[in-house]
Parts: structure tokens; C-alpha cells; sequence
């Protein structure tokens, strides 16, 4: 149903919502397990987290409080740059906090490590990473992501949060954008 809906913009499903649901129900019950008896604070990362935030949180049902931060990495074009800037920073206060940053995807690695390091700058009495997606081929610094969804290949995807140009955010499942998409600017 999902490939008529969105007329051919994809090549193929990479993964379905039901799998990612499934992945996110056993990721919370590890980050129950490793926070018992803890508060915890998701920190996500906005635009392309909203829907691993709103799934997993939902699913935990472990107390927890969100904040949410947005930041910018890529220059033109769709390569990070490492330059990350903040376009909107978290209300809370870190110090003394169990943080646990929620992402979407893991590309070059380069946002991660750069946030990693703002926020533990902050004083948090533990920050770890969750992240739906991660791209090993495409690694240009080591991360150290503690909860993890799927590894996927090198391919530039969207559904489930993210994007292409701001579109196809609220696909249910994860999709690989077909090249034509992105050669005629649509
Ligand atoms: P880095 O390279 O710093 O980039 O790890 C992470 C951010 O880049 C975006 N990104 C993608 N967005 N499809 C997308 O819609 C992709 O395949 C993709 N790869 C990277 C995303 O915002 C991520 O947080
Ligand atoms: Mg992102």
C-alpha cells in the first residue's frame, strides 16, 4: 500500500513499521532493565527523532521527562560538515541528570560526537545514545551508541521521521529514496 501512496518515490522498504516497533519494544525493555530505580531524561533530536521518540517513549513505561533540541550539521548539500550549530537548545538543566539522546540516524557519526561532547560538558550523571538508524559503512568517527535499531546500507533513506527536502517525514516505515527524486529536485 505504502509504494502507491507515495508514487514511486521509493525503491524499496527497507523496514516495515511493524519491525520497528518490535525493535523499539525490546530497546525499551533493556532501557528499563538499565535505568531501574533512575530518572531519566530523552533528549531528542528534533526534526528527524519525533517519531522514535513519541514510539519509544510510549513504549517505556518506565518514568521518564522529554526535551527536545535542534541542531543543524549539514552545510549545503546532504554531507555533514561536523559544523554543527544549535537552531534551538534543551530547557532542562543537565547536572546531575540520567540523559539519554534519542536519534533517528546515525550517518558520518559527526552530529553525535559533537553533541556527545556539548552535552557532557553540561554535567550529566550518565549520557548515552539510542538511535533507530545507524549507517556503518558510512562512519567517519567512532560512536558509541548504546541502544540501537538496525544497521542499514550506505543509501540515503526517508520514513519514520526522516526526511528528503522535509517530505516523507510521516511514512510509516523506513524507505530508500529512488535516485530520480532527488536528480529532478522533487
Ligand atoms: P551525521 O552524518 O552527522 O548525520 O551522522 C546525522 C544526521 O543527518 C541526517 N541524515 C539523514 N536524513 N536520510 C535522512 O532523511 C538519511 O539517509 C540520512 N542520513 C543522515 C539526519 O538528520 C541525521 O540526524
Ligand atoms: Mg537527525
Amino acid at each position: 500500500m505504502e509504494p502507491r501512496d507515495i508514487d514511486g518515490d521509493l525503491t524499496e522498504i527497507l523496514i516495515e513499521e511493524a519491525e520497528i516497533r518490535a525493535r523499539l519494544a525490546e530497546m525499551s525493555r533493556q532501557i528499563e532493565a538499565d535505568y531501574a530505580g533512575k530518572d531519566l531524561l530523552l533528549v531528542g533530536v528534533l526534526k528527524g527523532a519525533v517519531m522514535v521518540m513519541a514510539d519509544l517513549a510510549r513504549e517505556l513505561v518506565h518514568p521518564v521527562t522529554m526535551d527536545w533540541m535542534a541542531v543543524s550539521s549539514y552545510g549545503s548539500g546532504t554531507q555533514s560538515s561536523g559544523v554543527v550549530r544549535i537552531l534551538k537548545d534543551l530547557d532542562t538543566d543537565l547536572h546531575g541528570r540520567h540523559v539519554l539522546i534519542v536519534e533517528d540516524i546515525i550517518d558520518s557519526g559527526l552530529t553525535l560526537s559533537w553533541l556527545m561532547a556539548n552535552l557532557n560538558s553540561r554535567g550529566p550523571a550518565s549520557l548515552e545514545i539510542c538511535a533507530l538508524l545507524r549507517k556503518p559503512d558510512a562512519a567517519r568517527v567512532e560512536i558509541d551508541v548504546k541502544y540501537l535499531g538496525f544497521d542499514i546500507p550506505n543509501q540515503f533513506v526517508v520514513g519514520y521521521g526522516l526526511d528528503y527536502a522535509e517530505k516523507y517525514r510521516n511514512l510509516r516505515s523506513v524507505g530508500v529514496l529512488a535516485p530520480h527524486v532527488y536528480s529532478t529536485g522533487e
